[in-house]
């Protein structure tokens, strides 16, 4: 995190998108809107397929489970795809506190293994959140997402982006790294991520940025209104297309076509 004055500037990591850790620490905004972007999507797209009942999200790369908590207590059952024992065991352990076991478990795994696990077109929505970032090929994540997909299933995606990575560096002095962050063809950019959803065979259906508010303001001290506007302009503002670019992360939602 790099403090300059009033504004704090961080790049998003699973802490500050996931970031309850093993307490129950209040998440942060960035992490309430993506969640409640992701749920209202869902609900969207259960109307769209005539589905009565939340669907089972599949969680690759869920780590210990901070999405799968939030899922749960909005009545989504989560099997969280993870490839450490140990993010497994405190994955069991966070869901039994939470009180949400008989709606999370968890399968050693990784994307790799998507197809293997759960077999091809089974599974009805995979969710997908800082991990594509750091896969040395996520084209081939993309591709076994949409091989075990339904048709018709829905996918969500969230992806760290190189702008602001890059800002976060050059803000803390480190304008060498910054340079090489902005370089690195790698990183992703909302384009770049276009690229690889729609050839993997995907349709995106909503994209928005997460953070470009919420990033650059400190929390911890805030009132509790003053974090309920701090939601609202981070909902308004993650909905300006052109602001995406520039945001710490982003969120794309969309199917696989029937
Ligand atoms: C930054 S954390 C994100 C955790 C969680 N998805 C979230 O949004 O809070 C990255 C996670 O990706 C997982 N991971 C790394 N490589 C993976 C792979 N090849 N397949 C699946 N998960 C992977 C790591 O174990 C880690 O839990």
């Amino acid at each position: 995190m790099v403090m300059t004055g009033e504004v704090v500037q961080v790049e998003m990591t699973a802490d500050s998108l996931g970031g309850m850790g093993e307490s129950r620490a209040p998440r942060s905004v960035s992490r309430t809107v993506l969640v409640e972007r992701l749920v209202a999507q869902l609900t969207q797209w259960q109307r769209d397929t005539g589905r009565t009942e939340p669907p089972r999200v599949i969680d690759l790369g869920g780590g210990t489970g901070g999405l799968a908590v939030a899922l749960a207590e909005h009545g989504y059952s989560v099997t969280v795809v993870a490839p450490s024992p140990n993010a497994l065991a405190a994955l069991q352990r966070r869901a039994a506190e939470y009180g949400w076991a008989d709606r999370i478990d968890g399968v050693q795994g990784d994307a790799a293994d998507l197809v293997a696990l759960f077999g091809a077109g089974s599974v009805d929505v995979i969710a997908c959140h800082q991990v594509l970032e750091l896969l040395d090929n996520p084209a081939v994540a993309l591709s076994a997402i949409a091989e075990t997909l339904t048709p018709g299933g829905a996918f969500s995606l969230a992806v760290g982006q190189r702008y602001s990575a890059m800002m976060v560096r050059a803000l803390a002095g480190d304008l060498t790294e910054a340079l090489e962050i902005w370089r690195d063809d790698s990183r992703f950019d909302p384009e770049r991520l276009r690229k690889l959803v729609t050839g993997a065979g995907l349709t995106i259906e909503a994209v928005h940025s997460i953070g470009v508010v919420s990033a650059a303001v400190s929390e911890e001290n805030l009132a509790p209104s003053s974090i309920a506007a701090l939601r609202d302009l981070e909902w308004a503002v993650g909905d300006d297309p052109s602001l995406v670019a520039a945001a710490p992360a982003v969120h794309l939602f969309g199917t696989r076509p029937d």
